[in-house]
């Protein structure tokens, strides 16, 4: 098991489609590890396999809101069947776009039908929490972004932060930090 980094904004894998997952061998149970332990460091709620630089239709999720108390949830090869007609709002974050939060209105929920860990074909009905991890996450296996989702004078402004702290060399809130005004207005 390993700590693997996370795709930051604007690399352009972000924006790659992932391929289905056909095998379900040990270097595949040693990627699901992988992303656990990264997600649960960082921490996240949620995590695409193409965050840590592999495109594969495979995500993993803990929604768990008790202490100490685990959920771990595999999803591979996720797909929506069913998204409800009823649409929740959820501020929404992204490990990928660290410290920048907005909301999102998506279905309430959602069905989902996916292969878990064994490799058996699993359908799956969420709302809340889940529903809206759920459709982050099969977003970035889509190469969907949830900033695709906000303003465009929204999302151009935090794609140009990243862009211009990358540029830097710097993380996006210490640019921030070192520019406090300039560039507003
Ligand atoms: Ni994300």
């Amino acid at each position: 098991m390993a700590i693997r980094d996370i795709l930051i904004l604007p690399e352009k894998k972000l924006r790659l489609i992932s391929e289905p997952i056909r095998t379900f061998d040990k270097p595949l149970r040693a990627l699901v590890d992988d992303m656990f332990e990264t997600m649960y460091e960082a921490p996240g709620i949620g995590l695409a396999a193409i965050q840590i630089g592999e495109p594969l239709r495979l995500i993993t999720i803990d929604v768990s809101k008790e202490e100490g108390v685990k959920e771990p949830r595999v999803f591979i090869n996720p797909e929506i069947v069913w998204s409800s007609e009823e649409y929740s709002v959820y501020e929404e974050g992204c490990l990928s776009i660290p410290e920048f939060y907005e909301e999102v209105e998506r279905p309430a929920k959602v069905r989902v039908k996916y292969v878990d860990a064994d490799g058996k074909e699993n359908e799956l009905e969420a709302d809340g929490l889940l529903a809206t991890c759920l459709q982050h996450e099969i977003d970035h296996i889509n190469g969907v972004l949830f900033i695709d989702h906000i303003s465009k004078l929204k999302r151009d402004r935090v794609v140009k932060k990243f862009a211009k702290a990358a540029k830097h060399g710097v993380s996006p809130s210490l640019a921030k930090d070192k520019e406090p005004s300039h560039h507003i207005g």
